[in-house]
């Protein structure tokens, strides 16, 4: 604590992100990357955006991602926001959408991020616990004073939810916002992206980082009534004009017309992750159903916080989330077929020992 401090850095709870190891002989499951590299067609366009413009302030306006954001989403480029991450998207969110006095509801279990945007805007938050099957509870978001944000899948359970109950909340808080969170979407479950065009009150939230493997370049966008995107601008516009480099979008440009590469990468996930899951559940772990590119398993014959420690002495980092009920539980990121194969292999020795 320092005198410097404003309130506002004494008060603050950051974000604790999952562990970026230096040693790179680890095999990396714990912050939901994706195992496969970009394509080759991202990288060259990268590396060919490091030339003699860099020395020239990036577009403010992103005109071109945005249009072809908006091909592949079927909308209007008014109606697309992009961001460095959707990290900052969520953040620009919590400042154009929700007000200090009007508390918003999120689930009690999710992403860690949104209590810590809310306490570093002194947006007060109320948190709906999740159905006992941890799906999230729908009614529980109905009628909230100042808005609703949730993933869908949620994370860190991976459980999804149907577009219908997505539309109920959307009914049931005409007058807020409703942000959904799609960070996982692509492995495993369907956008809501369409029903912005009837809820002028939704807006959902993507990111390059899982399905495209572009983590590293920061790149999220959002979709919604062009209102709700005039909204984001001012915020951003009020913070940091250049807010994506020009590298990051040649990168996210190209990757967007990359699909067929992209699309089998994320099969691949979803086809590692059916069956680890298999192997998990025959070694008696219980599991959510998840959609996302990661699994939450609860262990057999030993405790998460052991399983997670004894899988780090043996260098694989996965997750583990030491607060209340989901202490017991891992969540562990799916990776190549090989890796996915040497973690099961020492989870047996582990639960052998
Ligand atoms: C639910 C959820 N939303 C948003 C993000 C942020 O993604 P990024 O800032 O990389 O776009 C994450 C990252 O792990 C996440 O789990």
């Amino acid at each position: 604590m320092s005198k410097f401090w404003s309130r506002k850095v004494k008060e603050a709870k950051p974000y604790v992100p999952g562990e970026q190891p230096e040693q790179t002989d680890v095999i990396k499951l714990n912050t939901n990357e994706n195992p496969y590299p970009p394509s080759q067609k991202t990288l060259e366009a990268m590396h060919g955006a490091i030339n003699d413009d860099l020395r020239r302030y990036p577009t403010p306006t992103v005109s071109d991602l945005k249009r072809k954001i908006a091909n592949r989403e079927g909308v209007a480029p008014s109606n697309v926001f992009v961001g460095n991450g959707s990290d900052e998207v969520l953040a620009f969110v919590f400042q154009a959408f929700f007000e200090p006095n009007e508390t918003i509801k999120f689930p009690e279990i999710t992403y860690s991020f949104y209590p810590v945007y809310s306490n570093l805007y002194d947006i007060s938050f109320q948190k709906v616990p999740l159905n006992a099957d941890l799906s999230i509870d729908v009614e529980g978001l109905y009628d909230s004073v100042g808005g609703v944000i949730f993933p869908n899948p949620n994370a860190p359970t991976g459980v999804a939810m149907a577009l219908d109950d997505i539309e109920r909340i959307l009914q049931n808080n005409r007058n807020q916002v409703v942000i959904v969170d799609e960070a996982y979407v692509e492995f495993g479950t369907e956008t809501a992206v369409k029903l912005t065009k009837a809820y002028p009150n939704l807006l959902v939230t993507r990111t390059l980082s899982k399905s495209h493997a572009l983590a590293g370049i920061r790149l999220g966008y959002a979709v919604g009534h062009e209102d709700l995107i005039e909204g984001l601008e001012r915020i951003k516009n009020s913070f940091n004009s250049y807010t994506i480099n020009r590298v990051s979008l040649a990168g996210a440009e190209a990757a967007l017309e990359d699909e067929t590469y992209y699309s089998h990468i994320i099969n691949q996930v979803i086809q590692t992750r059916e069956w680890a899951s298999g192997e998990l559940r025959s070694l008696g772990f219980n599991m959510t159903d998840s959609k996302s590119n990661f699994l939450f398993v609860k262990p057999a014959r030993t405790t998460a916080r052991i399983l997670y420690e004894s899988l780090k002495e043996r260098g694989i980092y996965v997750r583990y989330f030491n607060q209340p009920k989901i202490d017991g539980y891992i969540r562990i990121s799916i990776g190549t077929d090989a890796e996915m194969k040497i973690l099961i292999e020492q989870i047996e020795e582990i639960m052998s020992t």
